[in-house]
């Protein structure tokens, strides 16, 4: 590596965008980190420029490396874009998105591939589709169904119906999913195919393998929590907070799923010509049958990137060029054993879209160290006065930003999450309060 500094884009702009570019920041290999469309190391814009502004503005800031965080932009070929262009680029072209892109996809791909995930059926006919569950509701009115439409649908695409105090709600349930997943109006293309598959029971947890195309590094496990309250309760959302911690999984499971669902997903996608680059996120189900695959991101996920980021020891600057490059072999990625949380603070009715613009106070009194920061997401800051330190920010979105800690016990990290999220005043807000209960086996 020569001795130049690095300037790095990371594109996207959500709490897992803002946490890549602390991490980022913090390279010695860096001079400048740069968050797409705008100018504000470290200050999360949105976005909403075409690609080839992006392009434009590579040039401009002589880019030369961009971590494109979000799943849309990989689906649309955005890292096809950039190479193609002599830019340097983190994560999957389009050929190697679909496995988030398409679920019909990804199915097909791990029945060719032998890689355990739940029994499925493709449909592009709603009928059939209808057809198919009253038939399966005959041969076992008890079974449980996950509906999900075939394209990207911002985490709303998927309904996993398993009322249990009545069967028959489960079936009505199942209709209505087929129907909602089928409506153009409300999916687009993403529904013009449906997958209806068995529903998987046991724990949940997110695992992430860092790629070149031909080798994969495990790159740590993380509890997301989807419902937007406590309880699990509520409805599904992005996700509402994180825990990440060293013993979320066992060694052996931890070979386990390299063993039998990433390494023969990454030898399966060069053999078909879709070679995978960058992070591969397993959805797992640890169930009494064995771990399965319940989906794959082709990116980081959203809280529990800043989780992770939290806990990682090891330089990500040269781990990201040695994947876009396929030049991993024989790397390690270090993470610290301290157990660190993400509570994710969003505003009412997340996941409803929002209506208002509200301003949040309060963030200077949390005191930003290595075990403690703010994440900021869907929030702005007062552009006359000079970031970090500006005097009013005001949240425009969903997920505004998130309270992430690192501590010696899982329990130290929490307590410290909740206080400093104490400090911060915004009507508007709410955050669940038991984020790592479970894990703390308080519940
Ligand atoms: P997704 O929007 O694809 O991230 O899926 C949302 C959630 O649906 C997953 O995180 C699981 O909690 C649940 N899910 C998806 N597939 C299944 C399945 N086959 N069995 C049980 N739950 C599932
Ligand atoms: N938190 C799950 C995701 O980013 O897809």
């Amino acid at each position: 590596m020569s001795d130049k500094k690095l300037n790095i884009l990371v594109v996207g702009g959500g709490g897992r965008e803002f946490s890549l570019a602390w991490k980022i920041h913090q390279s010695p290999l860096v001079n400048k980190v740069f968050n797409w469309p705008k100018e504000k190391p470290l200050m999360s814009q949105g976005f909403g420029l075409g690609q080839e502004d992006v392009f434009d503005y590579c040039v401009k800031e002589k880019i030369d490396l961009v971590v494109v965080g979000t799943e849309t932009l990989l689906a649309d070929g955005l890292v096809d874009q950039l190479v193609q262009r002599g830019i340097a680029a983190f994560g999957p072209n389009q050929a190697a998105a679909i496995l988030e892109g398409s679920k019909g996809f990804m199915k097909d791909f791990c029945a060719r591939h032998d890689i355990p995930t739940a029994q499925y059926r493709r449909f592009t006919d709603r009928e059939q589709a209808h057809k198919f569950i009253q038939n399966q509701y005959i041969i076992n009115p008890l079974a449980n169904w996950v509906i999900k439409t075939d394209g990207l649908a911002a985490g709303k695409g998927v309904t996993v119906c398993n009322i249990h105090k009545n069967c028959n709600d489960n079936l009505v349930m199942a209709h209505a999913a087929i129907d909602t997943a089928m409506n153009d109006k409300k999916f687009g293309a993403a529904g013009l195919e449906i997958i209806i598959e068995e529903c998987l029971i046991g724990r949940e947890i997110s695992f992430f393998a860092l790629c070149d195309g031909k080798t994969a590094i495990p790159f740590g496990a993380a509890k997301d929590y989807k419902r937007a309250y406590d309880g699990d309760l509520g409805p599904n959302t992005g996700g509402m907070g994180a825990v990440s911690a060293p013993d979320l999984l066992t060694a052996a499971q931890e070979r386990d799923i390299m063993e039998n669902i990433i390494f023969p997903t990454m030898r399966g996608m060069a053999a078909e010509g879709r070679e995978f680059k960058g992070i591969l996120f397993a959805g797992l189900m640890l169930t009494p049958q064995g771990i399965k695959l319940l989906e794959f991101n082709v990116r980081f996920g959203d809280p529990e990137c800043q989780a992770l980021m939290m806990r990682l020891k090891s330089d990500l600057v040269p781990l990201m060029l040695e994947s876009a490059r396929g030049e991993l072999a024989g790397h390690q990625v270090q993470f610290s054993h301290d157990p660190s949380i993400c509570v994710v603070l969003a505003q009412k009715p997340y996941p409803e879209p929002i209506i208002n613009w509200g301003e949040v106070r309060g963030l200077e009194k949390i005191e930003l160290t290595n075990d403690c920061q703010v994440f900021y997401a869907a929030i702005a800051n007062d552009e006359k006065n000079n970031f970090p330190h500006p005097k009013k920010y005001i949240a425009y979105g969903g997920r505004v930003l998130s309270v992430t800690t690192k501590a010696p016990t899982l329990a130290a990290a929490q307590k410290m999450a909740y206080e400093e999220l104490q400090k911060i005043d915004f009507p508007n807000g709410f955050y669940r309060r038991d984020i790592g209960n479970d894990v703390l086996k308080k519940v």
